[in-house]
């Protein structure tokens, strides 16, 4: 799918996942407001508990907002009340399913930046998503030769001057959702891997060092979440469609 095709239809979740589809869900939270009861009241004591631990209120009521929602989500696949939902981490702070939810099979990950949260869900097999909001102040010279690869490097600095913030994000969503799919989180040599070959409009292999150059098991697409913001989603395997919803709950 083209990334000219992603149409946000607003929709209220539910209906199934086919094996070779991935849904994609965003969703805006209201973060001036409390929190609504309705979403509140489904988040298990320790993710509550979480929530009373952050010292801002405005990434409190983000944590309660994205993670009510993802309930909200699951439950409808699952056909399951949102609060009976329970999760369970990697060593490296992945959530997943707990094998109680009845259907080991639906996979997700999620990614949050300011009020605009991202989903994503597909059956049998890994899944990462990361959104950013492509930001002017940043020192991306330093961060990008802490992070990137020599080949990122050239091709930043190739663009214009008023280009780079923005291909500067484009690379670090692809490489962050790999990460998030692998569940690899920060133990991933973010630095060895080059994603600027990479064409983003489709579904394009991404080859990881330790590929040595035979075919790779991770797909990386660009999405575009929203005017200021850049996004990308990497999945297992290839050969599976997209769609992209907007959630109205
Ligand atoms: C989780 C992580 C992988 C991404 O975090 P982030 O970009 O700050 O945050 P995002 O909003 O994209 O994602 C957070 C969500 O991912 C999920 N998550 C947490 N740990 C995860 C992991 N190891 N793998 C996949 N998903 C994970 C959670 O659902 C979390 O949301 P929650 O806290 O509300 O439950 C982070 O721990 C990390 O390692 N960042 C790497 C930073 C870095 O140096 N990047 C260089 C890239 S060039």
């Amino acid at each position: 799918m083209e990334t000219n095709d992603q149409q946000w239809q607003r929709s209220i979740p539910g209906g199934l996942i086919h094996p070779n589809e991935v849904q994609v869900w965003r969703a805006f939270l209201d973060l001036n407001k409390a929190p609504k009861e309705s979403l509140l009241g489904t988040l298990s004591a320790d993710e509550l508990s979480r929530a009373s631990r952050f010292r801002f209120e405005k990434d409190e009521r983000r944590f309660i907002g994205a993670r009510g929602i993802l309930r909200q989500i699951l439950g409808a696949y699952l056909q399951k009340p949102p609060q009976t939902l329970q999760f369970q981490y990697s060593s490296n702070g992945k959530p997943i399913l707990a094998s109680t939810s009845g259907d080991d099979s639906l996979q997700f990950n999620l990614s949050h930046s300011d009020d605009v949260v991202l989903y994503a869900f597909t059956r049998n097999r890994n899944i990462g998503i990361d959104l950013e909001r492509i930001q002017a102040d940043v020192e991306i010279e330093q961060i990008a030769n802490k992070f990137f690869a020599e080949a990122e490097l050239k091709a930043i600095e190739k663009v214009p001057e008023s280009k780079r913030n923005e291909l500067f994000f484009q690379y670090w969503t692809r490489k962050e959702a790999l990460i998030k799919a692998t569940g690899e989180g920060l133990s991933f040599p973010i630095e060895t891997l080059d994603v600027s070959r990479v064409d983003g409009r489709v579904l394009s292999p991404i080859l990881l060092p330790s590929d040595n150059g035979e075919r790779s098991r991770w797909y990386v697409q660009d999405l575009l979440p929203g005017p200021g913001y850049t996004a990308a989603i990497v999945v297992e395997g290839g050969g599976c469609g997209f769609s992209c919803w907007e959630y109205c709950g």
